[in-house]
């Protein structure tokens, strides 16, 4: 063990793997039966900055995580933070650096404030809930290109390219390029060795460039998308890390809230039955399905400026730390039966979208979205049923963003089965 993170109780660290990944709930358990306090952890893959063989420390308990939400002493700031993950995984920084990882979701005030304050009037609840209609032309244009089909893809046929459309249309992204970026997303947010990663942030941060320098030379032509006002508020590299941080929290997140949501009801079918004859439901559903599966599994990263005690344990200096939202959504001090699903009694107190300074910024553009996706496959696929058999299932590789990379579905036992409407 090296540097800050030599300090961890003597004990072994829990190594967040492959199964970590597909489900983060026995490793939670254990941690719970030994008191829910702050535990080593060791990530055995890498993700975009992380690089494989991180050593940090894991906060569980519901009211650790809201503490540490809010505490100052859990700093980000990307630049001191890259040499600490080097450090403490036996790396080097420069490995896995690039400008886009240099945005809000990754610093704290001033540089947070000054990139986030300009586009929080564009994310209001009000001013989300006035682009309902467009999302829900969306939803129904993704799902009409699999009408004819017997079976389709949750993931690959709806929930990636209707988020994906979705989040273009919010930033101004052009309609033929809807979708450039999902292979590079997906290259930085999974587990790529370091070139291939440094070789798609490349890809990413010029395609990006493109975008923003066009968006200054047409400001003031009436174009009022979120990529005009990055372009227009910030340096060029600023607003090229910020448009990232947006595309790649803003699509992803909410497509594996959408698929593991249908796989929960699935697995509860009485549950299903009831949404799918009761869409007035939908709204506390997702909310249940956000609590209960937490597509944002790991917060980004935080590092300790000094020591801290939390829940008896001692934290040291430089040490990183990971919030696990998943466990905390499933804490008994918390929440009563927590790992019960269960549509007609949703916890709102959640912390799916995390809290303090670094609150979820797309939360009501999310929340529309997964409630307007399952409206629209409720009145279009009356007999939705998953097709592919449990034990083939694959998980995406990430500490982070929890999801399916494939999901067959189909028509199902329910009444009425897969049908069209004419
Ligand atoms: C179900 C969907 C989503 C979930 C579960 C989710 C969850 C989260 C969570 C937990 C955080 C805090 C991370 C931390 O504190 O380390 C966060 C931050 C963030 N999210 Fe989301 N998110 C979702 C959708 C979106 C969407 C649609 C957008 C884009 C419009 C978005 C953009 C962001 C950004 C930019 C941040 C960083 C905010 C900051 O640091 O100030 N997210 N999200």
């Amino acid at each position: 063990m090296t540097g800050a993170s030599g300090d961890r109780t003597g004990q072994c660290p829990i190594a967040l793997d492959h199964d970590f990944y597909a489900d983060p709930h026995p490793a939670y358990r254990v941690i719970k039966e030994n008191g829910n306090k702050p535990t080593p952890i060791v990530l055995k893959t890498g993700m975009a900055y992380l690089p494989p063989g991180l050593e940090a420390w894991l906060v569980t308990a519901y009211e650790d995580v809201e503490f540490v939400l809010r505490d100052p002493r859990f700093r980000k700031s990307i630049d001191e933070a890259m040499p600490l993950f080097a450090a403490q995984s036996g790396g080097t920084a420069a490995a896995r650096g690039s400008l886009l990882y240099n945005n809000m979701a990754n610093n704290d005030p001033p540089v947070h404030t000054r990139l986030r304050k300009p586009l929080n009037a564009m994310f209001t609840s009000r001013s989300v809930a006035g682009r309902r209609d467009v999302v829900r032309s969306a939803a129904l244009e993704t799902l009409e290109k699999v009408a004819g089909s017997q079976t389709f893809d949750l993931v690959k046929d709806f929930a990636f390219p209707f988020s994906i459309s979705v989040i273009s249309r919010t930033l101004g992204v052009p309609d033929a390029d809807r979708g450039t970026f999902h292979g590079w997303v997906q290259t930085i947010t999974g587990d790529a060795p370091p070139e291939i990663l440094r070789r798609d942030a490349g890809l990413m941060v010029e395609y990006l460039r493109g975008l923003i320098r066009g968006r200054r030379e047409s400001a003031g032509n009436g174009t009022d998308d979120v990529l005009t006002l990055l372009a227009t508020s910030l340096a060029e590299d600023e607003a090229v890390a910020q448009a990232y941080a947006l595309l790649a929290a803003g699509y992803e997140t909410t497509a594996n809230l959408i698929v593991t949501g249908f796989l929960t009801l699935a697995a509860h079918p009485e549950q299903l039955r009831r949404l799918w004859s009761d869409p007035g439901l939908v709204p506390d559903a997702v909310e249940e399905m956000l609590r209960h599966q937490s597509p944002f599994n790991l917060s980004l990263y935080r590092y300790v400026t000094e020591p801290v005690e939390l829940n008896g344990v001692r934290i040291p200096r430089g040490a990183i730390v990971f919030l696990a939202f998943a466990a905390a959504n499933r804490d008994e001090c918390r929440f009563t039966e927590p790992d019960s699903f269960d549509i007609t009694q949703p916890h709102r107190d959640h912390l799916a979208f995390g809290g303090g300074i670094h609150n979820c910024i797309g939360k009501h553009l999310a929340r529309m979205e997964a409630q307007v996706a399952f409206e629209t496959l409720i009145e279009r696929c009356p007999g939705l049923a998953v097709h592919t058999p449990d034990e083939e299932f694959d998980w995406k590789a990430s500490p982070t963003f929890r999801g399916l990379r494939t999901l067959r579905v189909g028509p199902g036992p329910a009444p009425g089965g897969w049908e069209r409407e004419q």
